[in-house]
């Protein structure tokens, strides 16, 4: 080989090699950008992205400046539409998991008079059922076709809530329907009375998220007119009859005599959850993310982006962690209400829940302050989460659902809205990791 062919060749490899490297560049930076075009299709698709702004600088993390609330919303509704494959397909996990829960929640017979013992003998902690708890559907059942022996007004909270008293006796709380179920509640995200679907949806929803804080919830309709003999004094004083519909608005602080419930016309009945009520002693605390339910004035925690370092001076990992896992429960259901938690020993129950499910087509991102301004979360809470991805979430709500009397519980808005809003915690989750790394997770 003579040395001017041998530098002929040399040439044409480099040359080679410059052409290869460039397409290679061009290739990769092509398919990124058509993966997050068609990425960003894909999410629109999926529902309305009311907060989306193209004017985003992606290239920091909002989630590290003060005063930030808007960006960083901004930043998880961005990031939510180039989420990673696996926390849009479904986890492997699922399947095995799947038919379990669901056989919980199976009617099954029950034995009078010992259902409420055992029952009652369940919490521990802030833990209401034990997990895979084959006599919950035995439990469902008592709560749905026991006898009502007596009726009364509840104290509890400021909407109507009526306390039936079962044969045992066990009391359990009757929470009446106000709505359709594809009314749309407008306005604020604490507007309107409670949603007696959202109470038994919660339900279903914590125990699939393994959070088994929410009180026992089934859905029962009864008539108003057949018990109103077993009905107390001071709550017969506020029944009245209504175009030959029996009536009652009950004594509350949002009770009114211009709104009463009635039985339905046709059925004769009133459509209602039944709610578990929980042993124990209950203590009741301000939420730090409390509301200042005026228009006009905001909250410190909506002000200010490094508010989650007061609140861990003044509060235990454990009911922060609480929180957190409430702050994400709340966001998929959209309860903007928790203005104050209740605990049993110490840990955080979710107690109700009747706020929820108010409008499919809006995501109040605020609700989940405590997790992207604290950027922690429990492990066991994030590995559950992503054990429902792809759509098993509602897959699997929607089995559950349909065992209930009540049942449809949710219009098809709610259930996309839920998928929708899932995929905003794990693009939360994601930019917190960005910013902390594996530390987040506690
Ligand atoms: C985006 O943010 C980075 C880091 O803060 C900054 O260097 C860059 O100039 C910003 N780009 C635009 C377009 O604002
Ligand atoms: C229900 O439980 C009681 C008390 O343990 C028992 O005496 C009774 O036989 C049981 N009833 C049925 C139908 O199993
Ligand atoms: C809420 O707004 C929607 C659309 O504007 C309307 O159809 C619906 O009736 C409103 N809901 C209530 C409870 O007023």
């Amino acid at each position: 080989m003579t040395r001017c062919t041998f530098y002929k060749l040399f040439i044409l490899l480099c040359l080679s090699v410059a052409i290869i490297c460039c397409l290679n560049g061009y290739f990769i930076h092509y398919l990124q950008s058509t993966t997050s075009q068609r990425e960003l299709v894909e999410s629109r698709k999926h529902g309305p992205r009311p907060y989306a702004s193209r004017t985003t600088n992606l290239s920091h993390n909002p989630l590290a400046e003060k005063n930030n609330a808007h960006l960083v919303q901004a930043a998880i509704l961005h990031k939510a539409a180039s989420l990673k494959p696996v926390f849009r397909n479904k986890n492997p996990i699922y399947f095995k998991l799947k038919q379990p829960i669901l056989d919980t929640f199976r009617l099954k017979p029950y034995n009078s008079s010992t259902i409420w013992r055992t029952v009652n003998a369940w919490p521990k902690r802030n833990e209401v059922i034990p997990a895979l708890e084959l006599r919950l559907g035995s439990v469902l059942a008592a709560l749905q076709r026991e006898p009502i022996r007596g009726v009364k007004n509840s104290r509890r909270g400021t909407q109507l809530k009526l306390v039936l008293e079962l044969p045992g006796p066990q009391h359990v709380l009757f929470k009446p329907r106000w709505y359709q179920r594809e009314e749309i509640i407008n306005g604020t995200v604490y507007s309107g009375k409670d949603r007696h679907n959202a109470e038994i949806v919660s339900f279903h929803l914590a125990v699939i998220l393994n959070l088994r804080s929410a009180p026992i919830a089934v859905g029962r309709s009864i008539s108003l007119r057949e018990h109103l003999p077993l009905v107390d004094d001071e709550l017969r004083q506020t029944m009245l009859v209504i175009d030959n519909r029996q009536c009652v608005y009950g004594s509350c602080h949002y009770c009114r005599q211009s709104e009463p419930v009635c039985d339905d016309p046709i059925t004769g009945t009133l459509e209602g959850a039944v709610l578990y009520t929980i042993p124990g002693k209950l203590v009741k605390y301000r939420s730090p993310w409390q509301r200042t339910y005026d228009t006009e004035r905001k909250a410190e925690w909506e002000t200010n982006g490094g508010y989650c370092t007061l609140v861990r001076r003044k509060l235990a990992t454990e009911t922060l962690l609480d929180l957190i896992d409430a702050a994400v429960f709340d966001f998929l259901i959209q309860n903007g209400d928790r203005h104050h938690y209740e605990t049993r020993d110490e840990r955080l129950l979710l107690l109700d829940n009747g706020k929820g499910f108010g409008n499919p087509f809006v995501d109040h991102l605020d609700i989940l302050a405590p997790l992207y301004q604290c950027c922690m979360i429990r492990r066991t809470t994030w590995m559950r989460l992503t054990t429902f991805s792809g759509g098993a979430m509602t897959e699997l709500l929607r089995e559950i659902d349909r065992l209930d009397a009540l049942q449809p519980l949710l219009t098809e808005a709610h259930y996309l809205a839920l998928e929708r809003r899932l995929l905003y915690v794990f693009s939360t989750v994601e930019l917190c990791r960005q910013k902390h790394g594996n530390k987040l997770f506690k």
